[in-house]
């Protein structure tokens, strides 16, 4: 073989190696050019501190049953009282957001992206070309714009939260994230609250439930939707570019619901902020597929000083053994509970493990239990 043909050989092989290795490294530059973000889940340093990420992904084990977990639940509570650990929270959560960067990528912003952009597809190949009217209709910059909100809650849609009692303690924070349209009807409010200010929506549920935006019945069906959850919500987050499927769908979403003036503001899921997540808990133990639930914990931990989680319940059975419905809202809406697959429920039982050693560690709160009622102080 001719010196010059080996060369050509080994050039291939290192650009084909250097393609392998870079699959996830990202340099943004948005319509405003002080927005330059690299993410580089290659680099060593990449994932949570290294004794954190020990820490973290010795409390996962794949291999304990629903009945482990439990019990290490009540173990941990019986141990010892909650108490957020202000300054670890700080730490972690400036380190986090070095490596996700939350605050720029949350969403897609008129700040992160210009007409011409190619937005990467989370799963699959290509892209999706951002034009001047997709961009138009994105927010000029993140909301808070960067600020950290005091108290969040991150919702889950777990039956555990049946006659719970802690709507109010729900209500009471500052910043409220759900999941998947959760229908806030007044008769839940006492066990889940009415607030939302983010409620994610998948391109499935958006299917099953609405069908098509187009059709003014089914414009009526969501509008109901929004006005029946009284106080929110605010912002409605989907993600359009995890994969093809649903991608037009939700853009509709997008456009309807802004041509309509609705109340709430429809946001898109950044696809390199989600693939930035997933690639920092992978590092703490976690696979390289994430739930909704747990990603907004995530997310909700770069952006909130103390984060309480509820409604986060991924077994059949609560701490006595009695059954756990898996949706709150199963009776009124059957269809917003799909079938769950043995691969998604072991992937929440690891996040879930997970949770509980951010909790031990006083990172964020994890209510397990019904909340504590304020007595009625009876008039004489
Ligand atoms: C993980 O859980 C399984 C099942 O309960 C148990 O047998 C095993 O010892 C656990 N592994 C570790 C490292 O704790
Ligand atoms: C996300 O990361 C995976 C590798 O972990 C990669 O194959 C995929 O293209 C990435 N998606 C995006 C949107 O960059």
């Amino acid at each position: 073989m001719s010196p010059k043909i080996k060369t050509l050989r080994m050039a291939l092989l290192t650009f084909l190696l250097f393609l392998m290795t870079t699959s996830l490294r990202y340099t943004l530059t948005g319509g405003d050019v002080r927005v330059r973000i690299v993410i580089d889940s290659t680099h060593k340093d990449f994932g949570p501190p290294p004794e954190l990420a020990t820490l973290l992904s010795t409390s996962v084990n794949h291999s304990s049953t629903g009945r482990d977990v439990i019990h290490s639940v009540n173990t941990l509570q019986r141990s010892a009282r909650h108490e957020f650990n202000s300054r670890a929270i700080q730490v972690f959560r400036n380190q986090l957001n070095s490596q996700v960067h939350t605050a720029e990528i949350f969403i897609l912003t008129q700040s992160n992206t210009r007409p011409g952009d190619r937005i990467p597809y989370y799963r699959g190949r290509g892209g999706y070309n951002i034009d001047q009217t997709l961009y138009s209709l994105q927010p000029s910059k993140m909301a808070a714009g960067g600020d950290i909100f005091d108290r969040c809650s991150v919702v889950g849609n777990s039956g555990i939260l049946k006659d719970s009692g802690c709507g109010r303690e729900i209500d009471g924070t500052d910043f409220i994230f759900r999941l998947n349209l959760f229908p806030t009807l007044p008769k839940f409010a006492d066990d889940t609250g009415a607030r939302t200010h983010l409620v994610t929506c998948d391109g499935a549920t958006l299917s099953k439930k609405f069908l098509n935006l187009g059709e003014p019945l089914w414009r009526q069906a969501f509008q109901n939707y929004v006005t029946n959850s009284r106080y929110g919500p605010v912002l409605i987050l989907t993600s359009p570019f995890s994969t093809r499927d649903h991608t037009q769908k939700l853009l509709d979403l997008q456009r309807t619901v802004h041509q309509q003036r609705m109340r709430p503001t429809v946001v898109l899921g950044h696809p390199v902020h989600w693939n930035a997540t997933v690639e920092y808990w992978n590092r703490a133990g976690l696979g390289r597929t994430m739930s909704n639930g747990f990603y907004l914990v995530s997310s909700a931990l770069s952006l909130c000083n103390k984060v309480t989680v509820f409604g986060f319940w991924p077994f059949t059975e609560d701490k006595q053994g009695r059954h756990v419905d898996f949706h709150m809202a199963q009776n009124v809406w059957p269809h917003l509970s799909h079938e769950q697959s043995e691969e998604s429920l072991d992937r929440m039982r690891a996040e879930f493990q997970m949770l509980l050693e951010l909790h031990r560690l006083g990172l964020l709160r994890l209510v397990t239990d019904p909340c504590r009622r304020i007595p009625v102080i009876a008039t004489v």
